[in-house]
């Protein structure tokens, strides 16, 4: 199997989590886009979906799923989502595609987490994959000087504006034993929005796409 094909196989897995007529939470990525080309394939038993980016929105709308303002919604059973890292605790860093933001958003409205990946996605331990930092502009420097304070390499994603209107940096060669000690420390910086860090709030189960298909780890 293809890396694509591993993330297609745990994105149509992800079907058997969503019940009849409700609202599903829906992340952002390769991944999510084949979970949305599933979700499709159900869409008259399911009442519509929030979304955590203009892209998935998009594609949403595109297969006639009705999106709906968060702010209308009271609650949500599942959020549905990939991620850069994953460990075994399911502590992730996401925001690759720069939607980090609205995704942890949504994920903490939503009852459960579910992380969609493929296995290149396991490791042990977080951070070889740049920790991604949503920043407002103004304070990109200020924060980048106290990104090295704690220890790591801020580089800014030159030509990328967030679905926010803010800017990204992306972090190299952060030591990350303590992911959720790390996520409050970079979110205590002003001028940062939130950074990729899903420790506080991680997945609850996650489904592999491997090899041998997709496993459901709980
Ligand atoms: C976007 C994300 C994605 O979930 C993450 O980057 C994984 O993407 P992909 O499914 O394309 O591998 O956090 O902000």
């Amino acid at each position: 199997m293809t890396q694509d094909e591993m993330k297609k196989a745990a994105a149509i897995k992800a079907l058997e989590f969503i019940e009849n007529d409700t609202i599903v939470g829906v992340g952002t990525g390769s991944t999510v886009n084949h979970f949305i080309d599933a979700l499709a394939t159900i869409k008259n038993k399911i009442t519509g979906a929030v979304s955590s980016s203009e892209e998935s929105s998009k594609r949403l709308i595109a297969h006639g799923i009705e999106v709906f303002d968060l702010n209308s919604v009271d609650n949500l059973d599942v959020y549905i989502d990939g991620a850069d890292e994953i460990t075994k605790h399911k502590s992730m860093i996401k925001g690759g595609g720069a939607a980090l933001t609205r995704e942890k958003i949504v994920a903490a409205v939503a009852k459960k987490f579910i992380c969609i990946a493929d296995s290149s996605k396991q490791v042990e331990l977080l951070g070889d994959f740049p920790l991604p930092v949503e920043v407002i502009p103004m304070a990109r420097s200020y924060v980048a000087r106290e990104l090295v304070k704690l220890g790591g390499d801020p580089v800014y994603r030159q030509g990328v504006i967030t679905d926010n209107g803010n800017v990204i940096l992306d972090v190299y060669n952060l030591s990350i034993i303590d992911p959720k000690a790390l996520e409050i420390a970079i979110n205590a910086v002003v001028g940062v929005v939130t950074n990729g860090l899903f420790a506080q709030r991680g997945a609850d189960i996650l489904i592999l796409g491997s090899e041998n298909g997709a496993q459901v780890i709980q």
